[in-house]
């Protein structure tokens, strides 16, 4: 294979350096291309840009493969913790016994968060969505933590800002939970595993015992796990965006956040459920929701459906599914909306329009179905995402400073008028 890409523009020809990966993916350099020809590239929404080089996640969209470091996501999800699956992402390696207990109980020993957090969440008017709740509560960690204003200040100053933020994260996220309902916060249990801690302050009255079941612990470590990492997505290249500027990585991942919560992206898994609901209160019609999507005139999507890398299908959605079968029969829970949700795909994986264009379930199509049967509201499904992938988030982040990578600054193809005089306000018709 040639070492170079050739490229003529208006006359002006240039040859740019070809990246094989280690999946041989073929990328162009471009990085040389306007001082040779004075042309940039455009490529809205980044459909065929890469925007980095990436050791820690592969995706094949085509062949339906994920991995972590070259772990398969099947494996990952059936064999192992979830921060297993953090440490692997963050560090580049699975840890060793030894070192998984080292930072297992790093972990533990930072789930309390600070009282004025607590005193923050008074303050938010009842209702407001846990996401923007989740934003600024990390973004505010900066506050706590002011040695974390320093992204450069050194490796261990960066492990411990990286393992607080992992410890209080479920912290939280349990925290909003309870602050919507009214009830008061559960403090973490350190003796608890990671999830453990996460579901028994997420669902353990003050007032009353609760018994952790094993088969929500099991289902939610392998979601979590499912979230963990995807490449370059919106929420990840956010991150990198953000902290490429050398913002603190609280305020890096409280970016990223943001952006995972539009329904076109981690918002999704709210968004299907209520599209469930939504179907089986107008007598379960899949194939009348089925022509609205396909309507151009129609703003209305098929939420859950469709991925930009996926053309097949998405290998965590046929892992959740097979996990929402199993937790529901356990549970003995019969969900209307899952009998909704298998109509709606079988419709759609039959209807021309969907198989030309490449839209399969995704990984929110399934993964709110199982969020509602462990007892989950809606509104916290994005932030059960936002708990999964921010291992993922943080070495994406971590990657990125380790490759000091230079501030992220797009360029642009200008279309707005030419040079032109300014008239003073009173000489204007
Ligand atoms: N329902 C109906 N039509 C769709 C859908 C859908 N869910 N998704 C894509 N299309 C159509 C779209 O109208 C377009 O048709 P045409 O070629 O005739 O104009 C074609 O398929 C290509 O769509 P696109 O919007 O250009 O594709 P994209 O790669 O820019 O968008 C997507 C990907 C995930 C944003 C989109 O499929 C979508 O909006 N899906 C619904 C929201 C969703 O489930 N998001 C979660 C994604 S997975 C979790 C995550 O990682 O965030």
């Amino acid at each position: 294979m040639s070492e170079t890409a050739k490229i003529s523009i208006q006359g002006v020809e240039t040859e740019l350096p070809l990246l094989v990966g280690t999946e041989n993916e073929v990328g162009i350099d471009i990085s040389g291309l306007r001082a040779a020809t004075g042309a940039v590239t455009l490529d809205f929404g980044y459909k065929n840009t890469g925007s980095t080089t990436s050791s820690i996640t592969y995706l094949d969209g085509e062949a339906g493969i994920l991995r972590h470091r070259g772990y398969s996501i099947e494996e990952l999800a059936d064999k192992a913790e979830f921060l297993e699956v953090a440490y692997l992402l963050i560090n580049g390696e699975l840890p060793t016994k030894e070192q998984y207990d080292a930072w297992d109980n790093e972990i533990r020993r930072h789930t309390l968060v600070n009282t004025d957090i607590q005193n923050m969440f008074d303050a938010w008017p009842t209702g407001s969505h846990p996401m923007g709740q989740l934003i600024a509560m990390i973004s505010s960690l900066s506050s706590f933590y002011p040695e974390s204003l320093n992204p450069n200040s050194g490796e261990e100053a960066r492990m411990r800002t990286i393992t607080r933020l992992l410890a209080k994260m479920p912290t939280l996220c349990a925290m909003i939970s309870k602050n919507r309902i009214g009830h008061p916060i559960i403090y973490p249990k350190n003796n608890l595993s990671y999830v453990e801690n996460y579901l028994n302050m997420t669902f353990k009255h003050v007032t009353e015992d609760y018994e952790l079941d094993p088969v929500f612990v099991r289902a939610m470590n392998k979601l979590l796990i499912l979230h963990a990492d995807h490449e370059q997505n919106c929420s990840a290249s956010t991150v990198r965006l953000v902290g490429s500027s050398h913002a603190n990585l609280y305020a890096s991942i409280s970016a990223g956040v943001a952006a995972l919560w539009g329904p076109l992206h981690g918002g999704a898994n709210q968004q299907v459920i209520e599209m469930l609901e939504a179907i089986a209160a107008d007598g379960g019609d899949a194939q009348k929701y089925i022509d609205k999507a396909k309507d151009k005139n129609d703003p209305f999507r098929l939420m859950g459906f469709g991925h930009r890398v996926y053309k097949n299908f998405d290998p965590r959605a046929i892992i959740i599914k097979k996990s929402a079968d199993e937790v529901l029969e356990k549970l003995g829970v019969s969900d209307p909306t899952l009998e909704i949700a298998k109509k709606l795909e079988q419709a759609a994986l039959s209807d021309p329009y969907f198989i030309e264009r490449k839209l399969f379930p995704n990984v929110d199509f399934y993964s709110g179905i199982i969020y509602r049967a462990m007892g989950f509201p809606v509104e916290m499904f994005t932030v059960l995402f936002a708990l999964g992938r921010l291992p993922g988030w943080i070495a994406q982040w971590r990657e990125m400073m380790d490759d000091k990578q230079p501030i992220g600054r797009p360029r642009q193809i200008y279309t707005g008028p030419v040079s032109r005089s300014f008239t003073p306000l009173n000489e204007r018709g």
